[in-house]
């Protein structure tokens, strides 16, 4: 499937992989970008020694980095060692990209700028952006409250209205080729999958992890706050992340003021139960096209089955 974003950027499939904090390590963005989709390592919370070791792994597959923008302003000298790198993008999301912007330009480097409302893309297109993510509230992981559905066609429409060059990508709840077509419809050049990646061999996921949730449906995932007051990750209000809704979130989700009383105790109690990965008691974030994934495949194959299936639909062809 060709698109502006296979020409831009030189991909197989219009399919970027999510750099999602924690799981997308270079293993499993070289595989992604193996596979003819745009790979990317979760730089997330910008720790200087995770990202430079997963570097190294990705070796010379031709990948992008991406940040958690209000993380990123309390260490910015991390992104002048990774643009040294030469990634093929930096992934920005959740916070300004303004002062960013320029210097990742200037490296002849694309912005890609993942946005949640309309006002977060005009200031997307201020700033330059080569691709705008439209990330819709399915998605896994960070994020707000508006749904893909309506967000992609009004940010398409803004675009054209303020004569950008900007490329727009959907974001949220894609996890194979129906997700694809239908962001084609909607106006996008392309998608963004995080869960789906997340759900494959390279993802630095534990196997009893990716058992438990690919067992589960898309009505069993939240948005909720209780994982990051519990790992103590000082997210903006706005942001809430949505996660499986696990035997720990069943019990917190909804006391958060119950919860944020004991928090200490919950904290101690809960990095008890990290240590054995048990999936009732983990952090598992995945959005709610979990419910699309039957099993764990590699990294490599995404993009192709993906899209294969969305330009079978588009032809008309029965994609079933
Ligand atoms: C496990 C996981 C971790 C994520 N971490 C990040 C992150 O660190 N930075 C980011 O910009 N987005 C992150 N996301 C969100 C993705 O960028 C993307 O918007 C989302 O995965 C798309 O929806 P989907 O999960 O339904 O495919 C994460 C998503 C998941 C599933």
């Amino acid at each position: 499937m060709k698109t502006l974003l296979t020409e831009r950027f030189g991909l197989e499939y219009p399919v970027i992989q999510a750099p999602m904090a924690f799981a997308a390590g270079g293993a499993l963005a070289a595989a992604a970008s193996r596979g003819g989709a745009l790979g990317m390592i979760g730089g997330g919370y910008g720790d200087p020694e995770w990202i430079r070791t997963q570097y190294d792994l990705a070796g010379d597959a031709r990948v992008g980095c991406g940040f958690i923008t209000w993380r990123l302003s309390q260490q910015p000298w991390l992104l002048d060692e990774i643009l040294e790198r030469k990634p093929v993008a930096v992934f920005l999301s959740f916070g300004d990209p303004a002062p960013y912007a320029e210097k990742i330009l200037n490296n002849d480097t694309a912005l890609v700028c993942q946005v949640q409302t309309l006002k977060d893309a005009r200031r997307a297109v201020e700033v330059g952006a080569d691709v705008i993510v439209a990330q819709g509230a399915e998605a896994g992981g960070h994020g707000e409250i508006r749904g893909a559905m309506a967000l992609v066609p009004e940010i398409s429409d803004e675009i054209a209205r303020l004569d950008s060059n900007a490329l727009l990508v959907a974001a949220g709840g894609i996890s194979d080729g129906r997700g694809l077509a239908a962001a084609r419809v909607l106006g996008a050049e392309g998608i963004v999958m995080g869960t789906r990646y997340w759900a494959s061999r390279e993802a630095l996921v534990l196997p009893k992890i990716h058992q438990a949730a690919i067992a589960a449906t898309g009505d069993e995932t939240v948005r909720t706050r209780i994982l990051d007051m519990v790992r103590g990750f000082e997210w903006p209000e706005r942001y809430t992340a949505r996660a499986h809704f696990n035997d720990f979130l069943r019990q917190w989700h909804g006391r958060e003021d119950v919860f944020q009383n004991g928090l200490e105790q919950q904290r101690e109690a809960w990095e008890k139960t990290q240590k054995s990965g048990d999936p009732a008691n983990s952090a598992i974030f995945v959005g709610e096209g979990l419910g699309l994934i039957a099993e764990i495949i590699s990294a490599e194959d995404i993009a192709r089955i993906v899209s294969v299936q969305a330009s079978d639909i588009l032809a008309g062809k029965d994609a079933g």
